[in-house]
């Protein structure tokens, strides 16, 4: 728990293979050949002085403190941008060396303001560690020169201040907005003394290109640059490594603490999917943890309109479960179910289908990845035999060819979106496969080779069209499909693909696509190098989702990307935990590590562990559970972390279906709009307040370590178990890696995991087994899990959504960088001040044939519902195509999404409904009733809000 921070080892590490040996102060060291003579010392645990180098970011060789001397070699070089060399002697402590290194401190503390004691970098500050390092006892030049310019403190970005007047020129932070984050925001303005750091165009940080990454605050040697948090709360004392709840990118970090103040997320270095970089969320978005909304005391109600009633946490589950067993002896043991949560750690959400498969007594289990990637498990599973993603995020650097499909990681997926563009940069090729422009089609020094705007919906012809011209262009790796796959198969699905009417001329009439530009990116993908895939909702919330997994996973088999570094089939996670809760047994129809209910002897080796039968058959998914409610068959749902009101689509038969329930228990951080139908709400924790883990989109097993203790006073897994125990199927764990142990005994891919490996390792990659006792980061290596690789054919089948007269327009959606998903923890952070309200994007062709004008407000229609929200008038739509974020409850767009929903798996088609737009005067009727009933809300819950 000590602070402990990162060891900076001055420039980043050497990834050459080849090692060099030499002589620093008369002690040997080998490092690899590059490594610069500052990080070689550092090996040694010798720190040279040093000012504008960090590891985070390439040499610069400005402050000329590091600087060393080299038997044999003139002057005295910059340590930091000299490269090691064979049987160099190198002195980094002589008298000269001092003495040259106290006269430049000199010159940067004459100009420095002397207010160290009232400065809240005060004790965390290089420039004052740098000082004392060097011995500096006196300034020559006395401390009333002149200073830098100084542009005045900006405040203006909500969660760090930049104060130029203390500010030393080393431009960490200017090279880490571009190398590390890539968003190239900040630049040296004007030249030699009157140098300064200025946001775009010497604009405030909040005016500017900035995305509040927090990089360069993270770079930056002096208070110049500093979280506000620290400002108001002091620099931090304490430590703990965790793992971030928002994303699927997993980011680790250090969370650091003052007493019981969380004072600020640092990025970890050591976390191997984010590599000491994060995004706006995750480091700064942590305020809702502690916000007033948030319930602490849990309640219970008869009927969904009565108040809210505080109980004790006793009262509440003993209610609770003497519902569920009411209802099930009433109406059957099917009658209940539960969801779990991707939100929640693999613990919590193992305990809650243990719940469900033995407490309850049926397969009445569904979790919220139904609504994302439920298709890439089943596409992944049929294809390869894994239901996840093949690489780790270091691949990336080894790609060549980066395709996207369905995926805007610069807003979904930001940390690992900079670690592409920093692959970009170095030139591999990038082919978008997107209805719309996003952001890395054009962004500074990256510019996607091609851009396909499909229409949405035509995913299948589309992939499939690329496919017709690797296989009818003789593209096709046949000595990898020979090797590795089904030959019959390959050549079932190569004739298929093969037929002209999936050539890009036929497809380009389908998908709006120019043909040629088809051509060009198979071409690209398929004889480019080292090929790489990634991919998002915008595959797989579609009526064809599972197929577009399956015609990707073709793809990457005929060309022979898998199974190596640098390429493979990446599906992007949405949340932070959505693999894990898939891996955990979520689903209806699969236990723990995908194993079919159906299987005697996986239901036999869980029913000899926990002592009850398990029903064979899989019970009902989410839709079906609300439609079973409508039916009157179902009547009880205990619901672990997930808005499934907000999130879920057609709003109205969701909402009828939950108050046809008659015992919906909530366990949540807020009131959320679910908790609108709920009977008993209990107090969920913050991933600060637990312990777990959770899994990101590599297959990475994470700890998250309790940071402060549960404002609510269990954390879920706890909260879980009591009401099993009330339910008369008693769990008794101690510590969840109780809980990890016995998913480890009962799940082969997680058989080697535990606390103690991922405290030691810090992550592991599954499957983690005897074979491969430290994790697996690139599968199917020498061979599919599977066995042979399987091609599947993949028909187009358009979807019944269709435009007409009615709703000439395509609607499809997405996530923004700065909110998250349904926007219940980003909306009560400062981030709202980037994005205050869901806007609709719609082109000026489109907006000007409706007389609407950019802010205007507009009605967007379907057949399943209608909302208000205000217009933006942008290109990076296509005509006919308008498109929306999610992430507020009084625009709630999924009122207008469909029922319809992905063959296979009933994922819901989030990404194709048929709309019209129309000028609006505000606000629609039932907005304004949900207003109305969110005050009500808000009246009924406040005097409990109040009493914390
Ligand atoms: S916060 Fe991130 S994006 Fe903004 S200027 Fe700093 S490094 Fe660049
Ligand atoms: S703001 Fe900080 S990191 Fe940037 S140049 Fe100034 S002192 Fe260096
Ligand atoms: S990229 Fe994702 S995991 Fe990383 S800090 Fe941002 S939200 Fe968290
Ligand atoms: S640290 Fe090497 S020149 Fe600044």
């Amino acid at each position: 728990m000590a602070l402990n921070p990162d060891i900076d080892y001055g420039t980043p590490a050497s990834k050459a293979t080849k090692e060099v040996t030499l002589t620093i102060d008369g002690v040997e060291v080998t490092v690899p050949e590059g490594t610069s003579i500052m990080r070689a010392a550092m090996e040694l645990g010798t720190q040279i002085p040093k000012l504008c180098a960090t590891d985070m970011v390439e040499a610069f060789g400005s402050c000329r403190l590091c600087l060393v001397e080299i038997q044999g070699r003139n002057g005295t070089p910059a340590s930091c941008t000299t490269p090691v060399a064979a049987g160099m002697v190198v002195h980094t402590q002589t008298d000269r060396l001092k003495r040259l290194r106290k006269g430049v401190m000199e010159l940067y503390i004459s100009e420095h303001p002397l207010d160290c004691l009232t400065c809240s970098a005060n004790g965390d500050c290089e420039l004052q560690d740098m000082a004392g390092a060097v011995g500096l006892r006196e300034v020559r030049y006395g401390y009333d020169g002149a200073r830098h310019p100084n542009p005045g403190l900006d405040t203006s970005n909500p969660y760090f201040t930049y104060e130029p007047s203390k500010c030393i020129v080393c431009s960490r932070c200017v090279r880490a907005c571009e190398e590390v984050q890539g968003t190239f925001a900040l630049t040296i303005a004007g030249r030699g003394f009157d140098s300064v750091v200025s946001p775009s165009q010497e604009q405030p940080f909040l005016e500017s290109e900035c995305v509040s990454c927090g990089a360069c605050v993270q770079a930056c040697p002096t208070a110049t640059l500093n979280e506000k948090s620290v400002i108001e709360i002091g620099t931090p004392d304490k430590a703990v490594i965790t793992t971030c709840a928002y994303c699927g990118v997993g980011c680790a970090f250090r969370a650091e603490m003052r007493g019981d103040e969380l004072v600020r997320m640092v990025p970890w270095k050591d976390g191997k999917a984010n590599r000491g970089h994060s995004c706006v969320k995750g480091r700064f978005a942590f305020g809702y943890a502690t916000h007033k909304d948030r319930i602490l005391k849990p309640m219970i109600r008869a009927k969904i309109t009565d108040p809210w009633r505080e109980v004790s946490w006793d009262e509440a589950i003993k209610y609770a479960a003497s519902e569920f067993k009411r209802i099930q002896a009433k109406y059957g043991p099917s009658s209940v179910g539960g969801i779990t949560s991707s939100r929640c750690t693999n613990e919590e959400t193992f305990l809650v289908q243990k719940l469900v498969r033995a407490g309850f007594g049926n397969n009445n289990v569904d979790t919220c990845a139904r609504v994302c990637h439920s298709p890439t498990g089943y596409g992944l599973k049929t294809t390869f035999g894994t239901s996840a993603g093949t690489q780790d995020f270091d691949s990336v650097e080894q790609s060549d060819v980066i395709m996207i499909i369905g995926a805007n990681p610069t807003d979904g997926h930001p940390v690992f979106a900079s670690r592409m563009k920093k692959r970009l940069r170095e030139g591999a090729k990038l082919i978008i496969l997107d209805p719309r422009r996003i952001d890395l089609v054009r962004t500074p020094h990256v510019e996607a080779d091609y851009h396909l705007p499909l229409k949405p919906g035509t995913n299948v012809a589309v992939v499939t069209a690329l496919a017709h011209v690797i296989v009818t262009e003789g593209l096709v790796n046949e000595q990898f499909v020979r090797e590795r796959c089904d030959w019959d198969e390959f050549q079932e699905w190569a004739a298929f693909v093969a037929d002209p009417r999936h050539s890009p001329e036929e497809v380009e009439k389908i998908s709006g696509v120019p043909a040629e530009a088809i051509r060009g990116a198979a071409r690209l993908y398929a004889t480019g190098g080292n090929g790489a895939i990634y991919y998002g909702l915008g595959v797989t919330e579609h009526s064809q989702g599972s197929t577009t997994v399956i015609a990707i996973a073709n793809l990457a088999m005929a060309t022979g990307n898998i199974g190596r570094q640098g390429v493979g089939v990446n599906p992007l996670r949405g949340q932070n935990n959505v693999q894990g809760s898939c891996d955990m047994g979520s689903f209806p129809h699969e236990m723990s590590g995908y194993r079919h209910i159906s299987e005697d002897a996986t239901r036999a080796m869980f029913e000899a562990l926990w002592g009850r039968p398990l029903d064979a058959e899989p019970g009902l998914r989410i839709p079906n559970m609300i439609d079973a409610a409508l039916d009157g068959s179902f009547k009880g749902l205990y619901i672990q972390g997930e808005d499934i009101l907000q999130s879920d689509p057609n709003t109205q038969h969701m909402s009828a279906g939950l108050a046809a329930m008659e015992c919906v228990v909530v366990q949540d951080l807020f009131l959320v709009e679910t908790a609108n139908y709920a009977h008993v709400f209990l107090p969920g924790s913050t991933f600060l307040e637990k312990d777990g883990t959770f899994t990101n989109a590599e297959r990475r097993i994470q700890m998250v370590r309790k940071v402060m203790a549960p404002r609510n006073g269990y954390e879920d897994w706890q909260i879980t178990c009591m009401l099993s125990d009330a339910l008369g199927f008693p769990m008794q764990y101690n510590h969840p890696s109780e809980i990890m142990d016995e998913i480890a005994r009962l799940t082969p891919t997680f058989a080697g995991v535990s606390f103690a490996k991922l405290d030691e390792l810090g992550s592991v990659q599954w499957p983690c087994n005897e074979k491969a006792p430290e994790g697996t980061p690139i599968m199917h290596i020498n061979g599919f899990v599977r066995g042979k690789g399987k091609f599947v054919i993949t028909e187009y089948v358009a979807t019944d959504e269709k435009t007409g007269p009615r709703y000439p327009l395509l609607l499809t959606t997405g996530r923004i960088l700065s909110q998250y998903n349904v926007g219940a923890q980003t909306r009560r952070t400062a981030n709202v001040v980037w994005h205050e309200e869901d806007r609709l994007e719609i082109h000026p062709h489109d907006a000007e044939n409706r007389g609407i004008r950019d802010g205007d407000w507009v009605k967007l229609t379907s057949r399943a519902g209608e909302t208000t929200l205000r217009a933006r008038i942008t290109e990076r739509v296509a005509p006919g195509v308008v498109y929306t974020t999610f992430h507020h409850p009084n625009t709630q767009v999924n009122v207008v999404t469909t029922e319809f929903s992905d063959w296979a798996t009933n994922c819901p088609e989030y990404k194709v409904t048929a709309v019209q737009v129309s000028p609006s005067n505000g606000p629609s009727e039932w907005q304004e009733e949900y207003e109305e009933l969110s005050k009500a809300a808000r009246r009924i819950a406040e005097p409990l809000i109040a009493a914390e």
